[in-house]
Formats: structure tokens, sequence, C-alpha cells
């Protein structure tokens, strides 16, 4: 082989490089962003900002504009497993039934306030405490949560707001860049009803009218959430309507919440908006990562699972994922043989090489090596 053609074999690998990584950052940016927001015209009055007008939202709020926004597609093979995320732990969750806490539909959500005594003390570098809670949906016919996970939105999403304790409030917290911590979790339809849910979606016909409150009874609010709050994601991001502000520390749990049916009609079929529409499809699309990294608290596949993508489930994940294992087998082989190449031509390089060599080898080099080293030695 000649030097050419061996300098040409060593070159390729590289000069594929760029390519592979453009073809990788596509396939992020390929998100199916359907069944979003109702045909009706744009709200007015009470609040600045609305779900239709969410491409104009950093005309007034420049961070919704910025990159390290929420909410994100989370892609499973993408994660960085890290053992050292420790399980969520939740403390003074569970209230008394004779605390009141008040359910409020604020024109773009469902919030229930939360009173100081619940806080997150593990899981997190340090102690956030709650403040509200509050959910994003779809409507009958269509999905609503705002992260997906492998490009699947999921029925509804929970969010549970906190902030750091070392701020005196959420105000002050919610501008530092460590200051907010949210639980999110997924809602989906299961076969029976649930009734942590419950307590507040039997309040919700009392809270139709945007700017309506009512008072909830205490329960246990951790029975919102998963029951196993180790399997989780973990991300920089921010919040999800504006001000965007870029100080949320994110968790979402890998395990989902499930609801009725009726129940899950009942949550999307009854507040309304300032303009007496309901209110529905109150989620962002996915925000681009912009090179930011999503941790994972467990092995999100097993290395043998990798290459089987026709043996987990539905048909979304399955749809998928097929498009970039074909992608990643296709580079793999190409890589398998220019190695080989490559390796090749350096052996008949290095073969070559010696038989010249061979001749011009005598005692004196090696003693002149020698010398060196034994004087590098010394020194
Ligand atoms: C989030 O931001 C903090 C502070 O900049 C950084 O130390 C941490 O590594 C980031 N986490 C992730 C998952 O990138
Ligand atoms: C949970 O993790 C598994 C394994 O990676 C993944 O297939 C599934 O989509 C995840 N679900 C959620 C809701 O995160
Ligand atoms: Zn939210």
């Amino acid at each position: 082989m000649s030097r050419a053609a061996l300098r040409v074999s060593l070159l390729l690998p590289l000069l594929l490089l760029p390519a592979l990584g453009r073809a990788s950052s596509k396939s992020d940016n390929d998100q199916k962003h359907g069944g979003e927001g109702s045909p009706h015209s744009p709200g007015k009055g009470h609040s600045h900002w609305s779900y239709e007008d969410r491409e104009h939202w950093d005309t007034d709020y420049p961070d919704c504009g910025g990159t390290m926004q929420s909410p994100i597609n989370v892609d499973t093979a993408r994660t960085i497993f890290s053992p050292d995320l420790r399980p969520i732990q939740l403390s003074g969750y569970s209230l008394p039934a004779n605390e009141k806490l008040v359910l409020k539909n604020n024109g773009h959500t469902v919030v229930l306030e939360l009173p100081e005594s619940l806080a997150i003390t593990g899981g997190y570098a340090q102690q956030y405490r709650a403040v509200q809670l509050h959910l994003h949906w779809g409507s009958l016919l269509a999905p609503g949560s705002e992260h997906t996970v492998d490009g699947r939105r999921f029925g509804a999403e929970i969010h549970v707001v906190h902030y750091n304790t070392k701020y005196d409030s959420f105000k002050e917290a919610m501008v530092r860049p460590d200051g907010l911590a949210v639980l999110g979790a997924f809602l989906e339809v299961g076969p029976s009803e649930n009734p942590y849910y419950q307590e507040i979606l039997e309040h919700l016909y009392e809270i139709e009218g945007v700017g309506q409150q009512t008072l909830v009874s205490g329960f246990n609010i951790a029975g919102l959430l998963p029951d196993n709050l180790k399997l989780y994601f973990h991300y920089n991001g921010s919040l999800t309507t504006p001000p965007c502000y870029q100080t949320v520390k994110w968790t979402i749990f890998n395990q989902t919440m499930k609801l009725s049916r009726d129940q899950m009609s009942i949550l999307v079929n009854s507040l309304r908006t300032d303009d007496s529409d309901l209110l529905q499809n109150n989620y962002r699309p996915v925000q681009d990562l912009h090179g930011r990294w999503v941790l994972a608290s467990f092995q999100t596949t097993l290395p043998s699972q990798k290459h089987t993508p026709g043996s987990d489930g539905s048909a979304a994940t399955a749809e998928g994922h097929s498009s970039s294992f074909h992608a990643g087998d296709v580079l793999a082989v190409l890589f398998g043989v220019l190695f080989a190449v490559t390796a090749l031509a350096f052996l008949l390089y290095i073969y070559k090489h010696r038989s010249q060599n061979a001749r011009l080898d005598s005692p004196t080099k090696s003693k002149v090596i020698y010398t060196a080293a034994s004087t590098e030695n010394t020194a």
C-alpha cells in the first residue's frame, strides 16, 4: 500500500466526525409538536401572556429565549447514569384534614398552595421548601404533558415547586441560579380512581372561572407523586411559563401516576380561561437542550437492549428508536471497516519500515540510546 493510501485511510474517520455530529444533533431537533393549542382567539386582560402567544414570550420575557429552557424531551439512550443521585426524600408532606389549602384557577392552570412545612430533605445537595403545585394537561383528544420521554407525550404532568431554604422567599429564590427545585411526574389513564388526585379534582367545578378559589382539606400530598422516588431524570432548566427564569433544578420521575378515565376527563374539561373557553393544552413545547446533560439515577438500558429496538413495547417508542438505531448500526459498520483498513495499513507500514531499518541497525546506535536514558534517570 502506498503512503498516500495510508494517509487517506487514517484521515477518513476524522473527516467523518463532523458529519456524525451533525446527524445526531439533527435527530435531537426532530421533535413532533403535535396536538398543541386550540384555534381560539388570544386571551386578553388579566394575565400578560397566553399559550397561543408562546412563540413570542421572549419579547416581554427575554429569558424565554435562553439556552437552558424547559420543558425538554428526555432521550433515555443519551442520559448519563449517575449512581450518586440519591432517592428524593420528602418531609412534612402528610397534612392533617383540619389544615385548609387554597386551590385556585389562575387562568393558566389549577394551583394548590402548599404550607412551608413541606420540604425536600434528600436527593438534592441543598434543602428546598414547597410553595405550590400545579398541573399541565391536553384535551380529550390529545395528551398534554410538558416533558416528553423518547418523544412520547403523557396524558398530563404535575409540578411541585420548591425554593432553596438559603433564600428568604420564593420571590427572592426564583431569580437565583440555584433557587428552585421542581418535582415532575407524568399522569396516565389507569384502571382505577386515584384517591389522592380526587382530593383536588372534586373541587374543580367550584373554580371554573379565572381567579376563583376554594379551600381543600389537608391530605397526604406525597400521594400525588410516585411511590418510587429513586428512579428519576435530572437536568438544569427553567420555569415553563413566563418569566421562564433559568433557575430550576428539575427532577422528572420515571414512574408514572395513574388516574381513571373519568378523572382525566374532569381534569381537562373543567376550568375555563378569560374568554370562557375550556382551559386545555396548557403545556409548552419541548425546548432545545443546547448541549445540556440529562442525568439518570438508574441505568436506562442494558447494553444488550440497545440493539433490539423491536422488543420494547409501544409503537410510539419503537418508532422513535428504529431510525436512530439504523443510522447507528450503519456508522458502526463503517467505522469498523475503516478501523480494520487503518490497522492493516499501519502494520504494513511498520513491517516495511523494520525491514529497511534492519540494515541500518548497529551496536553503536543502541548504545547511544541506552546512554541517553541513563543520563535522564540520574538527573
Ligand atoms: C447544573 O448546574 C450546576 C451549576 O452550574 C452544575 O454544577 C451541575 O453540574 C449542572 N447539572 C447538570 C446535570 O448539568
Ligand atoms: C422509564 O425508564 C425506562 C427505561 O429507560 C424508559 O423506557 C421509560 O420510557 C421511562 N419512562 C418514563 C416515564 O420516564
Ligand atoms: Zn408547571
